[in-house]
């Protein structure tokens, strides 16, 4: 007998059949496509809590355990054994790269990392301390009238060329931003020193000086990058995708998946976290603050807490929860902000609001703390989520094409506005 689930309408006795489907792994889903011409109604998810939109092979998520995994590969062996640019590679060409084929990966990405300089022009029209997201949405969104040649976006080595374009641009994109601001001189990419090594450089660098980065700093922020590569269908991700799905090219799309991620409910969480725990101020007044998250007359709740799917632990934050103490005991920092982190950390896992909500910390708990440890301002935050999150949104948007035809995002709605008001 084939998988099916049958719906019944009570009002009127009425049945219908819809197929369910299986996949590799995971919940298997409903397959509702014919239910509007089938039953004459709309199904209603808000917030798409119970939909899957799209079939994918690229992320794997079991919330329930704590799992995610790229390709089939599990994020914590991924952290431990390889480098960002192999999960970008991962994740761009479906397979891990030999060490031949990621060194000429990172020379392809080295060509690609100089920007037309015509387009800092934009930065001069910004005002000043205009958010480094309203930069880098822009910029990649001019990036279209830049490389028209990267236009033809049904040929995949087109795509592919474009992809690496974007990976190699963002970060010099970012690090001339926050140059910028500061008047600094601009600092040029120099991917001989590695790919992630690149980017504290241009941010820390000055002309004719020496700059010394301590390995411990790079394998954190290597780790953050790493750790946010793809998400599965998240808000931007779904944003870069219903972009994608009305044809217009990757740099729209991106773009728009830029400012989905700026909110403070995605990736502007970790901006969210520093800010608290700067609020708090000291581990004494940590109770106080526990006692107000967990008051259900207040609407505080404590950030880097909880999370929609993972609902035993986030593995981000546990890979990034031992780079951080490594990080702070190896460059010796302890400020205010570590004690006041660790004091809600000891205090929340065994409280029992936390526990039997399921509330652990968040990938963005962490990452925030390593972020501010290496001397990154707040604001810059979510604009490194989206340099690691670029090859994901880049190989969603590619799968999308593959598996055309591509149809278009349009759903529907209850609708419970006025009606024949005219009459
Ligand atoms: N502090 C205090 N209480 C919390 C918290 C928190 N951080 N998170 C959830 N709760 C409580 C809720 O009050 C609710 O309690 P109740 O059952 O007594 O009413 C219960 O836990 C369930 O909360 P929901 O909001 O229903 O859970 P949901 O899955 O919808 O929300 C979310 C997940 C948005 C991440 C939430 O936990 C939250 O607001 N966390 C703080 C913000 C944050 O860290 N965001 C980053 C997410 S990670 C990312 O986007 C990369």
């Amino acid at each position: 007998m084939a998988n099916t689930m049958t719906m019944t309408d009570n009002r009127t006795g009425k049945s219908w059949e819809f197929p369910i489907l299986s996949g590799t792994k995971g919940p298997d889903v409903v397959d509702i496509g014919s239910f509007y011409s089938q039953t004459g109604m709309f199904t209603f998810d808000q917030g798409y809590t119970s939909t899957a939109s799209c079939k994918s092979a690229i992320t794997f998520i079991d919330g329930e355990k704590g799992e995610l995994m790229h390709r089939g590969y599990d994020i914590a062996w991924l952290a431990e054994n390889k480098k960002f640019l192999d999960v970008v590679y991962l994740l761009l060409y479906k397979k891990l790269p030999s060490k031949e084929e990621l060194e000429s990966f990172r020379l392809e990405l080295k060509q690609r990392s100089y920007i037309n300089e015509k387009m800092l022009k934009l930065f001069d029209a910004l005002p000043d301390k205009a958010h480094p997201m309203a930069a880098l949405q822009s910029t990649v969104a001019m990036m279209s009238a830049y490389y028209k040649r990267d236009m033809n976006i049904d040929d995949i080595s087109d795509f592919m060329e474009l992809a690496k374009r974007l990976v190699a641009k963002i970060p010099t994109i970012i690090a001339f931003y926050y140059r910028h601001v500061r008047g600094f001189p601009q600092i040029y990419p120099d991917l001989d020193r590695g790919f992630v090594e690149n980017f504290l450089y241009m941010l820390r660098a000055f002309p004719h000086d020496r700059v010394d980065l301590k390995p411990i700093e790079v394998k954190a922020f290597e780790a953050v990058l790493l750790l946010h590569a793809d998400h599965e269908q998240n808000a931007s991700t779904s944003t870069v995708r219903a972009v994608g799905s009305t044809h217009a090219h990757p740099y729209a799309s991106i773009s728009a998946g830029i400012g989905a991620l700026w909110g403070h409910a995605h990736g502007g969480a970790n901006e969210g976290v520093i800010r608290q725990l700067e609020e708090i101020g000291t581990p004494e007044r940590v109770d106080e603050f526990i006692a107000r998250a967990k008051d259900k007359n207040d609407p505080f709740r404590l950030m880097g807490f909880g999370h929609r799917v993972y609902k035993n632990f986030d593995p981000r934050a546990k890979v990034l929860g031992k780079l951080r103490d490594q990080l702070i005991d190896e460059i010796g920092i302890d400020t205010n902000l570590i004690k006041v982190a660790k004091r809600i950390e000891e205090i929340a896992l065994n409280d029992e609001y936390f526990v039997s909500r399921k509330l652990y910390p968040n990938v963005d708990f962490n990452s925030g703390l390593i972020l501010k440890a290496l001397g990154i301002p707040n604001e810059m935050f979510a604009a490194i989520f989206v340099m690691g999150r670029v090859p994901g949104w880049l190989s969603q948007w590619m799968e999308q094409k593959e598996n055309a035809p591509v149809k278009i995002t349009r759903p529907r709605q209850l609708y419970v506005g006025a009606v024949d008001q005219a009459k």
